[in-house]
């Protein structure tokens, strides 16, 4: 084929998908707000709630959701998704729904809970002592649920396959990379997953192209020196000294090495010394976390971490020995949702809500296993808002006093239901794209 034949050919392809696209671009624009609808329904919102307590007075931490992925199997039999995979990624389920055939979207959700203790008193809090829901991953679940459950009703509209993702261990644990690892995602072509925020209005949805939250990894030190009794220093190499000296050197990492324009965090959360009032420890623990929006940045304030502790420490004639953790808590890379997906999910949320209920965000500097994902495949991340007047100002996430607005659960199920639909319906209505690239 000659090159102008070439063009002519590509351009009818344009003309033509154009053209499928303009003739079902009414009804592809009610998707978002009828699935609202549906998810709104009485009975359906009555049976979200039922999950998402039962979810929630029984918390099980990272890796060990053996009862909530029991559930989740349970409801989606139910549902009739009898097609799934379990156990993926020791306790992941992943789900099936559609026509079996490619294209496949995913759609994710995250089902762990803190080790912490519960400080709202109410009817269905956590029955477990010092394990909480404390993130909202039980609204996520149910609102994945709810998702499975949408599609489940309008199967034969899906133009191509839906991957339900329930993940485990998503605090600490990067249960997203064993998902990745576990292959399951292969042939999947974008993936979408979403966050309850206090900070945003019910039925607000939020995020952005790009970079949207920072890479996150641990460190914890041992700072060790001589111990003897406090009332004489003059025996003993005091640890506890050393490792304030190291603290205080620490916190100019980032007030005097980094880009003020370049957001990074350094933050010690972990102290331990002695037990005593009166004995200088051997050694103490420090221990704490460390954000970037860069791998680069990410890079560089690890390693000057590591070099600041041990020297500092070296100051007060003590040795320190640093541990990034890193087999047991993988450093979570920055979410950066893809580029052509932000306007396809802007599209959804503008159509689903009005265009005053999407709000461009800021980055921020939680950080999120989902980058995980997107490291292997296209993927977008957002925020769904459940502040409203029913509710006092709503507690952060990881605050003992965290509460979900159940009225979000609808937004949430509706929100996924409606990114896989259209993503399958316009994704399918192009003429075979990875051919197109090819050609071009
Ligand atoms: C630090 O390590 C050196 C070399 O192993 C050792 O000689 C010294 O006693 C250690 N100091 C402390 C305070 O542990
Ligand atoms: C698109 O075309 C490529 C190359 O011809 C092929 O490998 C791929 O499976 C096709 N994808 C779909 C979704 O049909
Ligand atoms: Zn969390
Ligand atoms: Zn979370």
């Amino acid at each position: 084929m000659s090159g102008c034949k070439l063009v002519s050919f590509v351009l009818i392809l344009h003309l033509l998908n154009s053209f499928l696209i303009s003739c079902s671009s009414n009804e592809l624009s009610q998707i978002p707000k009828n699935l609202l609808s549906l998810a709104k329904r009485d009975e359906f919102f009555d049976w979200m709630v039922g999950i998402r307590r039962t979810i929630h007075e029984n918390p099980e931490l990272g890796y060990e959701e053996v009862e909530t992925s029991k559930l989740v199997r349970a409801e989606l039999k139910k549902m009739g998704v009898s097609n799934y995979k379990y156990p993926v990624a020791v306790t992941g389920v992943i789900g099936y729904v559609g026509t079996g055939q490619a294209p496949f979207v995913a759609l994710r959700a995250d089902m762990d809970a803190l080790p912490m203790q519960e400080m709202v008193e109410w009817e269905h809090m956590s029955k477990v002592p010092g394990k909480m829901h404390a993130c909202g991953h039980d609204a996520h679940t149910t609102m994945l649920l709810g998702a499975a459950k949408l599609l489940k009703e309008h199967e034969d509209e899906l133009q191509g396959t839906v991957v339900l993702v329930f993940q485990p261990a998503e605090e600490g644990g990067a249960g997203a990379k064993k998902i990745v690892e576990a292959g399951v995602l292969d042939n999947v072509e974008a993936i979408f997953g979403l966050h309850v925020s206090n900070l945003l209005g019910l039925g607000q949805l939020s995020s952005r192209e790009g970079l949207l939250m920072a890479g996150s990894g641990r460190f914890e030190a041992k700072i060790s020196g001589k111990g003897g009794h406090a009332a004489l220093p003059q025996f003993a190499i005091d640890p506890v000294l050393a490792a304030s000296n190291v603290i205080q050197s620490l916190q100019q990492l980032v007030s005097r090495e980094a880009d003020p324009l370049d957001s990074q965090v350094v933050t010690v959360a972990k102290f331990e010394g002695s037990d005593a009032f009166n004995v200088i420890p051997d050694f103490v623990t420090i221990g704490g976390t460390f954000r970037a929006l860069s791998p680069k940045s990410f890079a560089q304030i690890k390693q000057r971490i590591e070099q600041v502790i041990t020297t500092q420490a070296s100051v007060s004639k003590c040795n320190a020995t640093v541990d990034f953790l890193e087999d047991v808590f993988p450093p979570f890379p920055p979410t950066v949702n893809n580029k052509d997906l932000h306007p396809f999910y802007k599209s959804i949320a503008v159509d689903m809500l009005g265009a005053e209920s999407f709000i461009e965000t800021q980055p921020v500097m939680v950080s999120e296993d989902f980058a995980f994902y997107q490291e292997a495949i296209p993927g977008h991340f957002s925020f769904v808002g459940m502040q409203n007047k029913n509710h006092p100002p709503m507690p952060n996430p990881h605050s003992p006093y965290f509460e979900v607005n159940e009225e979000i659960l609808p937004y949430g199920a509706s929100l996924l239901a409606s990114l896989a639909t259209r993503y399958l319906l316009e994704s399918s209505s192009l003429p075979n794209k990875s051919y197109m690239k090819d050609e071009l």
